[in-house]
């Protein structure tokens, strides 16, 4: 079956917009599984740096079908926006970009109290702002509306009155005008339904007759697998499944559907927003990461914190989502520094950690076991042959793949569709 889920290892940002973009050319279906527009895909296209926050990163490709499964939550406003951003830069979605009838829609009450919550010091957890855990809040307490609720002229105003009245206590003590709010929404409603209904299917059926077909289909994920709501840095997480377990509940196929599984893993790792992060580096040489990698958020532009590759993470990500090959990304951001390190356990109270520990308490206080090895002088630019890169930059990949315990078989080494290593041929799908 020629299906295959990508997806971020560690906190997001590890160049998945780049690789997905990469991957759709031997694609036939992109379909994005959970999140929102808090996500910030990046990608060169025709020399030009374009950031994606709800479009599947294959839209590049003309004839690619695009879409958004059930367990996205979609911000209609953003979503016309992106579409809009695109047309004019003659990237046309019509016909190839569908969205879930049941995936649920962000509204203005959810992204206002988004901002309450993270404007108060005793919940922040620096969130995006955007309004997906209110959203996803909504969609579990089950007062929700979803794409085809939302298509449904008579029962929107009757469904938001009594959200807002669900919602009151905090709006009113956070003095929001909430008559001006559900105005807003109803005028909005209006425009924005019919913008979105051409592009409403049922993503099940679609994907479930591609895959008859044996159409090549990409999962793209987003954010990483510890900002998983379950297996995540609870409570510093997301609040979606981003782990593989996620497709199957978002595009309602099942797991024997699902046929390979490949985790996008950053060369160091960065985290945005508050949470644990044993690896973190407060000295001149996160700084360096962060001025090279050009760290910082996609979607907030918050610098993103930085430190140096975490196997202990990486490993875990590949036991929850059953990653079977690794993309290595960002190699050449590293140049230039003279002793690598990376983080095998980590050690609290005198217990060693090999396993990625569940207690906020460990993940908090642990520190960081590291190896050294020596690092790579010379540029990694135009190099597309793993024989020509630097000997200890093969070291360094070496000893990943050894560590991890799966193989790396891409490494990018820089923002283009081209900067790129392939270590063998491999067929996707
Ligand atoms: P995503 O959310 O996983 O898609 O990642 P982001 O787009 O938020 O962040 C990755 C950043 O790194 C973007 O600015 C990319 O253009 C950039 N990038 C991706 N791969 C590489 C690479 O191999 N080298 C360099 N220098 N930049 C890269
Ligand atoms: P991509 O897809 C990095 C982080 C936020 C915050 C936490 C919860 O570009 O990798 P949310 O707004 O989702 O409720 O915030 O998750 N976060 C991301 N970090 N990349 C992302 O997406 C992220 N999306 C959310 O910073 O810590
Ligand atoms: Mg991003």
């Amino acid at each position: 079956m020629p299906t295959l889920i990508v997806l971020g290892t560690q906190w997001g940002d590890e160049g998945k917009g780049k690789i997905i973009d990469y991957l759709a050319e031997q694609a036939d279906y992109i379909v994005r599984y959970q999140g929102g527009n808090n996500a910030g895909h990046t990608l060169v296209y025709k020399n030009k740096l374009f950031v994606l926050h709800l479009i599947p990163s294959g839209i590049f490709y003309p004839k690619k079908c695009c879409l958004l499964a059930n367990g996205v939550v979609i911000d209609p406003m953003s979503l016309k926006e992106e579409i809009i951003f695109l047309s004019k830069n003659k990237v046309l979605v019509k016909n190839r970009f569908f969205i879930g009838m049941q995936a649920h829609i962000l509204l203005p009450y959810h992204k206002i109290i988004d901002n309450i919550f993270e404007n108060n010091n005793d919940y922040k957890i620096g969130t995006t702002k955007k309004g997906i855990g209110p959203c996803y809040y909504d969609k579990v307490k089950r007062i929700g509306i979803r794409v085809i609720d939302y298509l449904e002229d008579n029962i929107f105003e009757d469904l938001i009155t009594k959200n807002l009245i669900e919602k009151e206590f905090i709006l009113k003590k956070n003095r929001i005008n909430t008559k001006a709010l559900k105005k807003e929404m109803i005028v909005n409603h209006k425009i924005l339904s019919k913008f979105i209904k051409p592009f409403v299917t049922d993503v099940s059926i679609m994907i479930e007759k591609a895959i008859k077909k044996d159409k090549k289909i990409l999962f793209e994920g987003a954010q990483g697998a510890l900002l998983d709501l379950d297996f995540g840095t609870y409570p510093y997480v997301t609040s979606s499944n981003t782990i593989a377990g996620g497709v199957c509940t978002s595009v309602g196929i099942g797991p024997t559907k699902i046929n390979n599984v490949l985790g996008v893993a950053k060369a160091y790792t960065t985290r945005v927003g508050e949470g644990p992060f044993t690896v973190e580096l407060f000295d001149k040489i996160g700084e360096i990461l962060r001025i090279k990698g050009e760290e910082y958020g996609a979607t907030t532009k918050r610098p993103r914190r930085c430190g140096w590759f975490d196997v202990v993470v990486v490993r875990y990500s590949v036991r929850i989502n059953n990653i079977k090959c690794l993309v290595l990304t960002k190699l050449d951001c590293m140049q230039g520094i003279d002793v690598i390190k990376i983080c095998v356990a980590y050690r609290y109270k005198n217990n060693i950690y090999k396993e990625f520990p569940a207690s906020r308490t460990v993940q908090k206080y642990a520190v960081p076991v590291y190896e050294e090895m020596p690092g790579f002088k010379d540029k990694l630019e135009g190099i597309t042959n793993f024989e020509k890169l630097p000997i200890n930059a093969r070291r360094y990949i070496k000893r990943l793949i050894y560590l991890i315990g799966v193989p790396i078989k891409l490494i990018s080494v820089g923002k283009k569709r081209k900067e790129i290593i392939k270590l063998d041929n491999i067929k996707w799908f």
